[in-house]
């Protein structure tokens, strides 16, 4: 017998390639923790149940808070014939108190309800964690648009001048999915706080220990109701990896645009120092590099979250060994948004933009002519009407190359009898963006309530 947690019915020991292939320590050691609590929280149960004098739970928990002593201070370590935390944790145990008193801990539980739960108190700790650096990133983004209230720049589609917006009504335009990534985050959570211990293989304990008590003290709402169910389904752990992608896209998109603001044809933002990266032969560069990884690692957490979800799919009731490649993906989604967030969020902070430079390109490229087509509707002329002659205006502009307020009155009159010269009044950006007053529109003072609105949101949380 190896000392594995299985060896009893086997006359030989796995093979090299075997224990190889099968090994976990490596990345699933950093549930210890977890499964230090969950042993705590079952040692007691057990002796709720009778199965522990007072005495020996006593001793078990003495010898699991030594073991969590030296995991804190990194002394306690796997050995390289552990398979996998729960076999290691329980080996250190037994050296510990002994194998009469650490051989009793693994009545009436499985490594397949044990890792489930596992999974689940690291999940819902890093989301927590993840969720205050998303917290910080959005505070970062309000700050700035709180900053720069009264700045034009151009809006676009298709990447083409569209129509002149408030530069916080950009910046709160990502806001907003983050704010609804912390309340996927929150909704997850709910269903996330369900405790699998309990479950043992699949089919529920014999031994009378109660998984409320388990549930509670492990941080859980509820236990689960179904043994099966709780030991073979991953969808809390899909739906984890979904939200921290969907963080990762979200943030990749302002990513995009703060690269694209970076460069000197559009010159809308500078790089803190502290925030960027030199070149090693060229020495004038200042990259974005933090902006850079943000879009990079998106495609990575995607990459995760599809990986998972070809493993859960067409998997029978109920564990399978499959399950083990849950955690890597995981892991990996969560250690990335740990990293990346604190740096993405360092560099929007100290981002400075050039308003000067953006409100000058703010009415180019014809962006008032809608201005100039609802002013005409709001005259009583059908929009219909009022597209052609804003489009014939855009027409004769161009022909000359000129703006759409340089037109003499009679020039204007040429174009058509609806254009008085009181057209000119919506051919500023401050009364184009004055003029969008409607809920959600870029008008300052909407904004403005947004900017509030937003707050109060993550305030809520
Ligand atoms: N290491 C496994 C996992 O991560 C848990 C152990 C269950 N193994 C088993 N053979 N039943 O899913």
């Amino acid at each position: 017998n190896t000392g594995a947690l299985w060896g009893g019915r086997f006359a030989d020991g796995p093979s090299a390639e075997l224990a190889a292939l099968s090994k976990s320590t490596h990345f699933d050691w950093q549930l210890a923790p977890y499964d230090l609590a969950g042993s705590r929280a079952h040692a007691r149960a057990l002796q709720t149940a009778g199965y522990l004098t007072a005495d020996e739970l006593e001793r078990m928990l003495a010898g699991l808070d030594r073991l969590e002593e030296s995991f804190l201070d990194g002394s306690l370590q796997p050995a390289d014939s552990d398979e996998d935390v729960h076999g290691a944790l329980e080996r250190l145990l037994i050296a510990d108190v002994g194998s009469e008193l650490g051989g009793k801990l693994r009545a009436g539980r499985s490594r397949n309800d044990q890792i489930a739960t596992l999974g689940r108190m690291h999940m819902l700790d890093h989301g927590r964690r993840i969720g205050r650096m998303v917290i910080d990133l959005v505070d970062a983004i309000s700050q700035q648009a709180s900053e720069h209230a009264d700045a034009i720049m151009p809006g676009r589609t298709h990447l083409q001048h569209a129509q002149p917006v408030l530069l916080a009504h950009h910046l709160l335009a990502h806001a907003w999915p983050l704010v609804r990534d912390l309340e996927r985050l929150r909704d997850w959570s709910g269903r996330a706080s369900v405790s699998p211990y309990g479950a043992g293989a699949l089919a529920g304990s014999s031994l009378g220990l109660d998984p409320t008590a388990i549930a509670h003290e492990l941080g859980f709402a509820r236990p689960a109701d179904n043994s099966i169910d709780a030991t073979a389904a991953r969808d809390v752990v899909a739906e984890f990896a979904f939200v921290l992608a969907q963080i990762g896209i979200d943030i990749s998109r302002l990513a995009e645009e703060i690269i694209l603001w970076n460069t000197k044809e559009f010159g809308f933002v500078r790089l803190h120092d502290a925030f960027s990266t030199g070149s090693s032969i060229m020495p004038q560069k200042k990259n974005p590099d933090i902006a850079e990884l943000a879009r990079g690692k998106s495609g990575r957490l995607i990459g995760n979250l599809t990986g998972l979800l070809a493993t859960l799919k067409g998997l029978p009731l109920a564990y399978n060994r499959d399950l083990q490649e849950d955690k890597e993906p995981v892991f990996d989604s969560v250690a990335q948004l740990e990293v990346l967030l604190p740096a993405f969020t360092g560099m929007v902070a100290t981002l400075s933009f050039d308003t000067a430079r953006m409100a000058e390109l703010a009415p180019q490229g014809f962006s008032l002519a809608t201005d100039v087509a609802e002013w005409l509707v709001r005259q009583g002329v059908p929009f219909r009407d009022a597209h052609e002659v804003s489009g014939a205006l855009v027409r004769y502009c161009e022909e000359r190359d000129i703006d759409l307020d340089d037109p003499t009155d009679e020039q204007y009159a040429s174009v058509s009898p609806h254009l008085t010269p009181d057209v000119r009044a919506v051919l500023t950006i401050e009364g184009s963006v004055a003029s969008r007053r409607g809920a959600g529109g870029t008008a300052p003072e909407r904004v403005a309530e947004q900017l509030a609105a937003v707050t109060r949101s993550v305030a809520e949380i």
